[in-house]
């Protein structure tokens, strides 16, 4: 492949970059240290994730789990409750899975070949480079939709960035302006450009340490690169779940496998809850005696306010009802508890919402 960037113009752009990287890098707590462990932690955590967002979850998780082994030792259900509210659980079950191999495989220390860092659960191409580039400077070129977006507007490559051809374009494009004496600043720097100055929309190109590199720049396509991605269709779905509270103020979780379950409460502890075609009530009174066996409906259903939970294409409608019990159902795979001490389960944040709702409703 021919590459736009040949010497001297690569040594200058990517000196252009390191050096504004190192004056303007922001203070972000996975790079106090260069240990494989925080820096992995930080990579996953960061996946479809705002870093404002990671802060606060990243520092209370290495607080419980400071180094690898403690991870790995770690019931599943303790990390994810501390996943709880981050969303896409499989990053948490992966990474505990991933820890444990580790410990098993690798000596408990993040492995240093590509191949191996690869075969773990949950680690991709790109988590495999950053973790890979920033802990053990290995010469490999992370590209993560940021950076795919900065390297497109350089090259002025029109047209869907993931499409299969394009981004092996730009993966073969990412790997030959990599600064081999310093690749885990590099990734960084593309990062945090893409993340602060080289954004979706109103780049700052005159903050732009890159900018006089840049075709799209120079041709006035920067609006029009990265073309938009065709947006998968919405999917409308309504949620009907039940908070059933007895006289002490407590409540009943299940962890339900179906098909909305994984994509709302990511098999994680919920309210019982059912998708709804036609009467939220009776097809959740009827959900209610089929689940525990009720002979009839638990109590009447009182309606609480609807609640707007949109997960990636989905966009629920939850209808939270309250039924006020005598007593709770006491069955296998049920946990009770008091409504506000539900943050000590892990529960996803569509849970958390109708908790919310719940506690406010029935004060
Ligand atoms: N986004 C993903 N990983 C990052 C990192 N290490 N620094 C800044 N932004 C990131």
């Amino acid at each position: 492949m021919r590459h736009q960037w040949e010497e001297p113009e690569r040594a200058r752009l990517q000196l252009s970059l390191l050096r504004w990287f190192r004056t303007h890098r922001r203070d972000l707590p996975w790079r106090a240290s260069r240990d494989p462990y925080r820096i992995w932690i930080a990579e996953i955590m960061l996946q479809q994730t705002r870093i404002a967002a990671v802060l606060p979850y990243y520092d209370r998780f290495l607080r419980n789990f400071p180094t690898l082994r403690a991870l790995a030792r770690a019931r599943q259900e303790k990390v994810l409750r501390l996943w709880s509210g981050l969303g896409y659980y499989t990053r948490a079950r992966n990474l505990h899975r991933a820890a444990k191999e580790i410990v098993c495989n690798h000596g408990g220390k993040f492995p240093h070949r590509l191949r191996d860092a690869l075969a773990l659960p949950g680690i991709g191409r790109y988590t495999a480079a950053a973790v890979l580039s920033i802990a053990y400077r290995l010469p490999l070129a992370a590209l993560d939709g940021n950076v795919a977006r900065v390297l497109a507007r350089l090259g002025a490559i029109r047209g869907d960035l993931r499409v299969p051809r394009r981004w092996q374009r730009l993966a073969g494009g990412a790997e030959h302006l990599l600064a081999r004496q310093a690749p885990g600043d590099w990734n960084q720097a593309l990062m945090e450009l893409g993340e602060t100055i080289c954004t979706p929309q109103n780049p700052r190109c005159k903050d732009c340490p890159v900018s006089r590199f840049c075709l799209a720049r120079a041709r006035r396509l920067t609006r029009e690169i990265p073309a938009a991605r065709r947006k998968r269709a919405a999917v409308n779905v309504r949620i009907a779940c039940a908070i059933l509270a007895d006289p002490r103020g407590r409540t009943i979780l299940v962890r339900e496998p179906g098909a909305h379950d994984s994509v709302l409460f990511s098999r994680l502890w919920q309210f019982p809850a059912v998708e709804v075609r036609r009467e939220p009530l009776t097809e959740l009174g009827n959900h209610l005696r089929k689940l525990w066996g009720f002979g009839s409906p638990p109590a009447r259903l009182e309606a609480l306010p609807t609640l707007r939970h949109p997960v990636t294409f989905h966009k629920a409608t939850l209808l939270p009802f309250m039924a006020r019990v005598a007593k709770l159902p006491h069955l296998a795979g049920t946990r009770i508890l008091a409504l506000n001490q539900i943050l000590e389960l892990p529960v996803s944040s569509a849970t958390r919402k109708i908790a919310a709702v719940a506690v406010s409703g029935s004060a």
